[in-house]
Order: C-alpha cells, then sequence, then structure tokens
C-alpha cells in the first residue's frame, strides 16, 4: 500500500507536510502495523499507542478522513492517508495534545455532593437500572473521537460535544450526584446535537455505548421540566 503519513514537528517545520511510504501488507494488518513499519524500516515517526486492544483511545487517528483507532482499524491495498486527530494541537508527527478537553471531561466526570455519602444512601439509592446504564458509559475511554466527527461540534462551537455529554449523562444517571446536570446539559448544547448517529458510528466501543438512546433519555427527562431549548433554564 502507498501511505501518505501528515508530518509535523513544531519545533523545526513551518507547517505540516505529506510523505508517501510503501508499505508492504499482510492479511487482517492494522494501521498500527503499517505505521509501525515506516517506523522500524523507513522512517522514525512520532505516534502513540498502548493497549492495541480498543482500551485506551490513545492510537486515534484521522485515517483517510475518518476518525479511527490505528490499532484495530484494517488497512488494505490502495493509497490511504493517516493524519493527526483533528482539532487538536500537534506535538509531532501523529500524537496530538488532548489535555486541555481531557481534563474538561474529567471535571463533568466529578461527582458533586453537598454532604460525603451516606451508609444508608449507598444502601438505598442505587437501583439496577441505574447501575446498568452507568456501567455501559463507564466503557468510554475518552478518546474524542467521536467529538472529532461531531457535525453539531462544527456547526456550534459552544457545543460541548459527545464526549462531555456523555459525561454529563454519566452523572445525571448516577443517584448519588446531587448537581443539577440537566440544565448543564441543556446548557451545554443537549438540543444542538443533530440526532444523526456518527458518534456511535466511529465509536470503537459503541457496541456498548448506545450514544442516541442516552441523548433521547436526556432529552426526555429534559423535556419533562420544561428545559427545551427555547427555554434553556426553564424559567
Ligand atoms: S464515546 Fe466512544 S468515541 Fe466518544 S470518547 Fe467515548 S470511547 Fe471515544
Ligand atoms: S448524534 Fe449528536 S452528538 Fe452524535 S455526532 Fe451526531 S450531532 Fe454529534
Ligand atoms: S492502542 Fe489503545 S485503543 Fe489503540
Amino acid at each position: 500500500m502507498k501511505l501518505t503519513i501528515t508530518r509535523f514537528n513544531p519545533s523545526v517545520d513551518a507547517k505540516p507536510y505529506d510523505q508517501v511510504f510503501d508499505v508492504p501488507t499482510f492479511e487482517n494488518m492494522t494501521l498500527l502495523e503499517a505505521v509501525m513499519y515506516v517506523h522500524e524500516n523507513l522512517e522514525p515517526i512520532s505516534f502513540d499507542y498502548t493497549c492495541r486492544g480498543r482500551l485506551c483511545g490513545r492510537c486515534s487517528v484521522m485515517y483517510d478522513g475518518i476518525p479511527v483507532f490505528a490499532c484495530i482499524q484494517f488497512v488494505s491495498e490502495g493509497s490511504h492517508t493517516v493524519a493527526p486527530l483533528e482539532g487538536f494541537p500537534v506535538i509531532r508527527d501523529l500524537i496530538v495534545d488532548k489535555r486541555r478537553e481531557q481534563k474538561a471531561i474529567a471535571d463533568t466526570y466529578e461527582r458533586v455532593r453537598i454532604a460525603p455519602l451516606t451508609r444508608e444512601e449507598i444502601n438505598s439509592q442505587m437501583t439496577t437500572e441505574a447501575a446498568d446504564k452507568l456501567r455501559w458509559i463507564e466503557y468510554c475511554c475518552r478518546c474524542q473521537v467521536c467529538t472529532v466527527i461531531c457535525p453539531a461540534k462544527k456547526d456550534t462551537p459552544q457545543y460541548m460535544g459527545p464526549s462531555r455529554l456523555l459525561a454529563v449523562a454519566y452523572r445525571h444517571f448516577d443517584p448519588y450526584d446531587q448537581a443539577d446536570r440537566l440544565l448543564e446539559a441543556v446548557a451545554g448544547g443537549l438540543w444542538d446535537c443533530q440526532m444523526c448517529g456518527s458518534c456511535t458510528k466511529v465509536c470503537q466501543n459503541s457496541p456498548e455505548i448506545h450514544h442516541l438512546d442516552i441523548w433521547k433519555e436526556l432529552r426526555a427527562d429534559a423535556t419533562a421540566r420544561g428545559l427545551t431549548v427555547a427555554n434553556p433554564k426553564g424559567v
């Protein structure tokens, strides 16, 4: 295959540039293996990975313009491109700096409590239904691939995007959380979501995470409280 890799070393290069490599393919070769081949045999490339099994999200890159996990993306003969994940500052070649967005996601996942949980609350408030909803969202590795593809995030910059909305939903479903997560979801653009399903399509954990069902449930709960787009504060 001919693999075009977008290269960039901010301390040396004025701007990113493309470099084409010939990579011999084999059956079920992954994009990560193709990049590794280049790195080990042709020219050193900066790229990131850890788990090699869709757990960490660190290998996320753009492959032919679509955000993917390089470790589970199969490659084929022909010409293909690989570039750093769109929308993030490039550290070098295929490695991007996701810290700002990841901090925002981590802050959102923080449980808000007025007082520490009591033993009685722990024993009485968590239902099987709530635990099930939380369990599936916990598959999210915060890779932000869904946010990269999200058209609402592109059209409406104030929209927090699917990876953060998922964090809001997680705490909304958490019976121990005491913040107004519905208000947070609506203020963050719940109604800006176009319900297109692209987040589910690109999410490598979508067998477990059902974004559209989660958005629908948030919208139903928001509607029940009068938190519609025209009335974001419910007043
Ligand atoms: S929902 Fe999926 S695509 Fe989005 S951040 Fe989580 S694991 Fe990544
Ligand atoms: S369904 Fe909503 S959150 Fe998901 S990609 Fe489409 S617009 Fe974005
Ligand atoms: S290396 Fe962890 S998801 Fe690809």
